[in-house]
């Protein structure tokens, strides 16, 4: 079965190709949308809601879309809903992660929380979002070279290494995002089989 996926970051791609496997996982380039999408929403779920409705007047088939943020207690939960854009509109993952270390030089409360929603929209256009959060300490200094975004910041509680520092087999067993798609997995299942 085709799933659309309204993303062409390849790591994105990788991760949930690996999780969802046996659906076969088509990128915006694949289906030869190139538009870019405003994120208007005030939440990480609005945003998620608001990439899948605009790819699905493009196609018909089911689409997913993600949106994901870092929320950072002692920075008042930033940068939160604007993870991607935390150093500008035009930030690299590294002006981000630059941003955000120097942000919790003088701070001895390093702990964050990874949260991803998944939307889903369906043929018949049912929408369902599926969520996964994890928490963890941004670490004080970029460690690995695995994975994409703060990745090399971010350290999963429970865990002496970053995500970036993780195999990918590793990170997609107890990422925000593996967690979320697990349980888009499950439904799929589950409506496939009733
Ligand atoms: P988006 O909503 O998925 O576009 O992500 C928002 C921001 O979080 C971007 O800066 C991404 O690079 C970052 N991000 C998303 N997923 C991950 C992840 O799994 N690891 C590290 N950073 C991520």
């Amino acid at each position: 079965m085709d799933i659309v996926l309204a993303s062409n970051n390849k790591h994105k791609l990788k991760e949930v190709r690996d999780i969802l496997y046996g659906y076969n996982i088509l990128s915006l380039d694949q289906i030869g949308f190139n538009e870019q999408i405003e994120e208007t929403g005030a939440t990480i779920c609005e945003n998620a809601l608001i990439k899948v409705r605009e790819i699905r007047k493009h196609t018909d088939k089911m689409t997913i879309a993600d949106d994901t943020g870092l929320f950072v207690q002692a920075l008042n939960d930033a940068p939160g809903v604007y993870s991607a854009r935390y150093a500008g509109e035009k930030a690299t993952f590294e002006d981000n992660n630059k941003k955000l270390l120097k942000a919790l030089e003088n701070k001895v409360d390093r702990s964050a929380v990874f949260k991803c929603a998944i939307a889903l929209s369906m043929p018949n256009g049912e929408e369902k979002i599926f969520l996964g959060q994890v928490n963890g300490q941004i670490a004080k200094e970029y460690l690995g070279t695995g994975g994409f975004g703060y990745d090399p910041i971010f350290i999963p509680d429970g865990m002496d290494k970053t995500y970036a520092e993780l195999s990918s087999e590793e990170k997609d067993r107890l990422s925000h995002r593996a967690q979320a798609l697990i349980e888009l997995k499950n439904y799929l299942e589950f409506i496939e089989n009733t």
